[in-house]
Order: structure tokens, then C-alpha cells, then sequence
């Protein structure tokens, strides 16, 4: 009866007992036990005459791993964004083609040997988590490509059984746990990756489990956290990195850089793809002839030095600022780098608006397919940690009024949840 949530930045595992008391794995960290377990991979292989061997950690191990390692292995991040995309089956890893399953199946296997020590017992079948659309699926086809990859990562990573659950379901019986009555509830769950929606009639007291959950409507897109962290390095970033910098190229004044090195930039799974010779050489290059050749080379020192986490790192501080305040500085200081802007909450909010329009879309979409009027809904639970966006909750506010707005465990509702999924359906099972 474990629930696991895989998810693109975050991961947790819960159990829930016979009584339905969820108990969260907590995970050790620097200096605490932490419910949300970084999903990232960090890489390094040593080499003998016989042979080379490839060690990985992950979680807050891995970025500990990271920053103390010198010369620095691999870190990779965002892993769940791959899934759906048929022309990335691997990467390259020390001269090595990794599958992503396998890469993928790391951070799985850790999570299994994290939640067996925890729960002192063997880990092999689990209910996990999956998105309604994976980040970059374009159809239904797309998104059965990636969720077969996921369970080949499951199984890669030593479990014989695993059940899915569509997130915003999985925290709908979350919040179902805290119900007292019968509630008509539209649940937004806003990750690192995508944006899920359901709307479902919850009545926690119905005599069969069958009947406690019913499913209304349910949709989603592969926009999130990560696409808002996209826009800030575009405004605030990319420009400190040569993004728009011109040369002479004869009589002409040409951008010294392809916008497409900017857009891998942008994307915390994509960064580390920059990391090859023809690129390095292109920017040798571009740097002779452009006219701010210090940015240009700013951004290769960012390349070769491997700083994506470090970048990511603080993007998110001034992203979680501007969840706090009106106005927040971004500062980039690391390895020499020494980057400072300033940004308001209006700016950020009138970069990441195509983002929010595409969400209000797919929120209008669950209302009308669902068929119910905006009135009968009695109330909008909020979770993961992108809803934390002042941005993204009035949406919301505007369509259903504050009052009915409620929100919590932006970390862990959806693992909580996925566990007392699986409980129920044991329950159904042996009813
Ligand atoms: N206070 C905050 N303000 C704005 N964004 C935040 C805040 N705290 C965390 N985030 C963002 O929330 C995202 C992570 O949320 P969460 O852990 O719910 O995602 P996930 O479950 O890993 O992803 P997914 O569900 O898409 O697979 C990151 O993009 C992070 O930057
Ligand atoms: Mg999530």
C-alpha cells in the first residue's frame, strides 16, 4: 500500500495504514529529514585498465555529491520531461548511451531503498503518479509512449507491480481525508512539469470505496514551474549571456548567437545538451566577431562549468521571491559569475501570461466537458508547489471567488494520496 510520486522536481513516497494515517518517507538531507526528495541524477564514472564503471546518487545526496566533486561528473535534471519525446531514448554519459528508463530507474531504485529502510520492510509494488499530458506530448498517442517508458523505469528499478493514478486524482483522495461531508471539488495541481486538473464528487461516507471517488473530468498540459523558470531566464538571464548580442558579418549586423543555444538554456533538461564540442566551437567563433565578446564568453564559462543546477538554483530563489513580494533581485554568483537584475512580480506575471492563458484554457476545458456549471462547485483545492504563483491562484479567485479557494501540502498531497489510492483499492478488492 505504498504511494509513490515520481515527479519532475520533487519526489515523495507515503504509506497509509488500515485506519488510513498516511506516513510520509522522510528522506535525510544536510541538516534534516525532508518529505521531498529532489528528482535529480548525478553522475560520475571511474575507470581502471579492466573497467569503467558508472556510480550514481540522486536526491539531496546527489547535490551534495555534486558540489563537493571537482573536477564535476554529470547532473541531470527534469528527467520526467523526456519521457514522451520519441527522439530522445538516452543520452550520452562519459562516453557511455544511457537509456533514459535506466537513468530514470536510478532515482526509482534509490526511492525503493530509501522507503524500504524507512518502512523496514521489502518494497516491490507501489500505485504512482502520473501526469493527465506528459510535458511534450502532442496526442493520446504520445502520452501512452511515455507512460510505457515510465513503467519500463519501474520495473528497471526492481518493481514486479505498479498501478497508475492519474496526480490530481491522487490528490483528491488526499483531500477527500480531510472531508466531513460531501463536496463537488475542482483539484489544480501544479508541479515543476505540468498542470493537472480534476473535477470529482467526493463522499467520504459512501458504504462502498467504489463510490467515494467519482470522476468527473479531468485534463491537463506540460506547462508548469519549469515553463515559469524558462521565462525568467529568457528576460533576466539570456541577456547577460550574449541573447541578442550582434557581429559584423561584411556590410551586415548579424545576432552573434543562434537563438536555439538560448532556448536549450532555458530548459533545465535541455542545458546539458550544450555541453558538446560544436557548440563549444561555435561560441569560440561567435566570440571573435561579436561586439560584446565578454558575454558570449560568459556563457561558454557557464557551459563548461556545468552550472544548470547552480542557475536553476537561483531562478527558483527569485521565482519563490516574487511569491513573496512585489519585487526580487537575481543573483547569479558562482565559479566568477557575478549576475544581478532586479524584477517585479508584474513583470515576471506579464512574462509567464501565455503560460497562465494556455491553464485557464485547460481549466475552462475541465468545466465544460465535466458539464457543470462553475456554481456547483462547492470548493478548488490548490497543491504542488507552482500553485504557490500569486499569479496562478487568481486565476482561480477570479472564477470561483476566494471563498472557496482552499490549499496545502503543495509536496506531498500527491504521494499522501496515491497511498490511500492504493489502500482503497485493496479495500475494493477484498470487499
Ligand atoms: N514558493 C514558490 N513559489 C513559486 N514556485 C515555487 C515555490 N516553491 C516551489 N515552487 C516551484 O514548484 C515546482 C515544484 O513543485 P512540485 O514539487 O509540486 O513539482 P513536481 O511534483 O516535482 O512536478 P510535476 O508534478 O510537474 O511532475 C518547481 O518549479 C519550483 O520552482
Ligand atoms: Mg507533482
Amino acid at each position: 500500500m505504498l504511494g509513490i510520486d515520481f515527479g519532475t522536481t520533487n519526489s515523495s513516497v507515503a504509506r497509509a495504514d488500515e485506519q488510513g494515517e498516511v506516513q510520509l518517507v522522510q528522506f535525510p538531507a544536510a541538516d534534516a529529514l525532508v518529505a521531498a526528495y529532489r528528482s535529480l541524477l548525478y553522475l560520475e564514472h571511474t575507470k581502471t585498465k579492466t573497467r569503467s564503471q558508472l556510480h550514481s546518487w540522486s536526491g539531496p545526496e546527489g547535490i551534495e555529491r555534486y558540489l563537493a566533486a571537482e573536477p564535476k561528473g554529470r547532473l541531470i535534471q527534469s528527467l520526467k520531461s523526456y519521457l514522451s519525446s520519441r527522439t530522445l531514448t538516452g543520452t550520452e554519459v562519459f562516453g557511455r548511451r544511457q537509456l533514459l528508463e535506466d537513468l530514470i530507474a536510478r532515482i526509482l531504485g534509490d526511492l525503493r531503498k530509501h522507503a524500504e529502510s524507512y518502512f523496514g520492510c521489502p518494497v516491490h509494488a507501489a500505485t504512482v503518479g502520473r501526469p493527465v499530458h506528459f510535458v511534450g506530448a502532442e496526442s493520446g498517442v504520445d502520452d501512452v509512449f511515455a507512460l510505457d517508458r515510465l513503467r519500463d523505469a519501474f520495473s528497471r528499478a526492481g518493481f514486479k507491480h505498479v498501478e497508475f493514478e492519474f496526480e490530481p486524482v491522487a490528490a483528491a483522495y488526499h483531500y477527500a481525508s480531510t472531508l466531513t461531508r460531501e463536496e463537488l471539488v475542482l483539484i489544480g495541481d501544479f508541479g515543476g512539469g505540468t498542470s493537472d486538473f480534476s473535477l470529482l464528487k467526493l463522499r467520504p461516507h459512501a458504504l462502498h470505496y467504489e463510490e467515494r471517488t467519482e470522476l468527473l473530468a479531468t485534463s491537463g498540459v506540460g506547462l508548469a514551474g519549469d515553463a515559469f523558470d524558462a521565462r525568467l531566464v529568457r528576460h533576466l538571464v539570456s541577456p547577460h549571456l550574449g541573447a541578442g548580442t550582434l557581429e559584423q558579418s561584411g556590410d551586415k549586423t548579424l545576432v552573434a548567437v543562434p537563438s536555439w543555444v538560448y532556448v536549450r538554456l532555458e530548459h533545465w533538461h535541455h542545458l546539458s545538451f550544450l555541453r558538446t564540442r560544436a557548440v563549444s566551437e561555435m561560441l569560440r567563433a561567435a566570440r571573435i566577431r561579436a561586439f560584446e565578446p565578454e558575454k558570449i564568453a560568459a556563457l561558454s564559462d557557464l557551459i563548461e562549468a556545468d552550472l544548470g543546477y547552480q542557475l536553476h538554483q537561483a531562478v527558483q530563489r527569485t521565482k519563490i521571491s516574487l511569491s513573496q513580494q512585489d519585487q526580487a533581485e537575481f543573483v547569479f554568483q558562482d565559479h566568477g559569475f557575478n549576475l544581478r537584475a532586479s524584477v517585479t512580480r508584474s513583470e515576471f506575471e506579464s512574462w509567464i501570461q501565455p503560460d497562465l492563458a494556455a491553464i485557464e484554457q485547460v481549466i475552462a476545458e475541465v468545466m465544460t466537458n465535466s458539464g457543470v456549471n462553475d456554481f456547483a462547485v462547492d470548493r478548488v483545492f490548490l497543491t504542488g508547489g507552482s500553485s504557490l504563483v500569486p499569479a496562478v491562484r487568481r486565476i482561480f479567485e477570479r472564477r470561483f471567488g476566494q471563498d472557496r479557494i482552499t490549499a496545502g501540502n503543495e509536496f506531498t498531497s500527491v504521494a499522501s494520496g496515491l497511498a490511500l489510492r492504493a489502500r482503497s483499492s485493496h479495500h475494493a478488492l477484498i470487499a
